[in-house]
């Protein structure tokens, strides 16, 4: 059953409970006093001598599923908070916030960086709880560092997508059914269906342009979104220390920052149609939670299925199971002379490749060309607020002939090498097309 894995036919991975606005017990009034006026503290760089006075809370008075989800999604907020909003990046979380972030992660399976969980998943309400969540004009967002709308759209087209993805869960279902059944009329239906969702999906994503500015989102934004992996640039080169307050000596963590990959029904998706994606030649080395990523570089490893580990415990197990179960893409290879079922399977493939070519452009536009603008001389940043410089040095060479070079060394926050990364998962999603004539 979906809800044994905490997937709603409805809402798909998103909570079919709506996400609490605040945690309902005093007792953790201090957690959201910090949530509540995260911006001004930033502002003022007052949030880590704040964080740092906080007494260590216990989880125990956690009492719901929803509750729990609070906490997870607030500590991850004020975690990064922490880290990034300095004049440097800070190395050491301290107990007050690092103990209660750990357990709450544990509960979830989920590692301690601000997941796509933490800011897409569980960080929206809707507007006016009776209407519909898959309408973008109906979202609003729970938390956010820097209090900008461009942030909030952000994170809630990423929502809308999720809410308006859902039904394909129960219709893929239906489809490895039928395919079970050999009911080539079904698997064609639910195809058709697929790809007109996918196609509305790709729709929704490129309304980012509508309220997300890329200067916002690049200078802003971003530099709260990285993680503790690969990011010596932004000057954190050896990951951040989870202080327990045992008084000993801890091993730093190395975790990815938030990535779409992170998303389950993104991977739902390639799942379901038989897309595979095979590792990537510069990706992240296959280490995700000890120090070992400053020795030698471990043999890479497929990026998408590093990201599950960065999914909550029920999903990653959901997608284990749709990966036992699928035989769309064999079903159809076996019946090529079937023309409306390889034509309704290929129009899924071409509409997810072009939901990725939006993404590619996205990218293009929000981070590639942005950072070219960055680079000394054009550099416009406020001096009040940290901006970690995550672009590697080598980026810094104004030269037109090195702008190729240079889009392929940025990384993504999820530690990719960003553009080869999204153009080969784009690549590998045509690769399987049953071509029938
Ligand atoms: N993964 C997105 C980035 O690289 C958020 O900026």
């Amino acid at each position: 059953r979906l809800s044994d894995y905490g997937v709603s036919p409805v809402f798909g991975f998103l909570p079919s409970e709506l996400p609490l606005e605040i945690l309902p017990d005093l007792y953790y009034s201090p957690w959201e006093a910090v949530i509540r006026n995260l911006q001004p503290l930033i502002l003022s760089k007052r949030l880590r001598g704040v964080v740092d006075k906080l007494p260590i809370l216990s989880t125990d008075l956690l009492q719901t599923e929803s509750e729990w989800r609070r906490a997870y999604q607030i500590l991850a907020f004020i975690s990064h908070a922490y880290i990034w909003g300095g004049n440097i990046p800070a190395d050491v979380l301290p107990p007050s916030i690092s103990v209660p972030f750990i357990e709450t992660a544990q509960h979830f399976e989920l590692p301690t960086v601000a997941t796509y969980a933490a800011v897409a998943l569980w960080n929206w309400k809707p507007v006016f709880p009776d209407e519909p969540i898959d309408d973008l004009e109906n979202l609003a967002t729970l938390s956010t560092f820097t209090g900008s709308l461009d942030e909030s759209w952000f994170y809630v087209v990423s929502v809308a997508i999720e809410a308006r993805a859902a039904p394909s869960i129960t219709l893929m279902l239906a489809a490895i059914e039928a395919a079970r059944c050999n009911d080539s009329f079904t698997v064609t239906e639910c195809l058709r269906s697929f790809a007109e969702l996918l196609d509305d999906l790709g729709a929704l994503l490129m309304r980012m342009y509508e309220s997300c500015d890329p200067h916002v989102f690049y200078h802003r934004i971003r530099p709260f979104l990285a993680g503790s992996k690969n990011m010596a640039d932004a000057g954190l080169p050896n990951g951040v220390i989870f202080d327990n307050g045992s008084g000993q000596d801890q091993t730093p963590v190395h975790f990815s920052g938030g990535s779409n990959a992170q998303s389950s029904i993104i991977q739902f998706f390639d799942l379901v149609l038989g897309v595979e994606h095979r590792p990537t030649g510069d990706g992240p080395p296959h280490v995700t939670d000890d120090s070992k990523a400053t020795g030698p570089p471990a043999p890479s490893h497929s990026f998408m299925k590093e990201m599950r580990k960065y999914m909550p415990g029920p999903h990653r197990r959901f997608l284990e199971h749709v990966a036992s179960v699928a035989n769309i893409r064999p079903y159809v290879n076996a019946r090529r002379s079937d023309r409306a079922l390889c034509t309704s399977y290929d129009a899924c493939l071409a509409m997810l490749r072009a939901l990725r070519d939006k993404h590619i452009q996205l990218v293009s536009r929000y981070i590639v060309v942005k950072s070219r603008e960055s680079r000394p001389h054009s550099r416009s940043l406020s001096p009040r607020q940290a901006q970690p410089n995550l672009i590697p040095q080598p980026m810094n060479i104004a030269n037109a002939s090195s702008d190729e070079a240079n889009s392929r060394k940025l990384r993504g926050t999820g530690g990719t090498a960003l553009i080869p990364f999204l153009k080969q998962a784009r690549d590998e999603t045509g690769e399987p097309a049953i071509d029938a004539w």
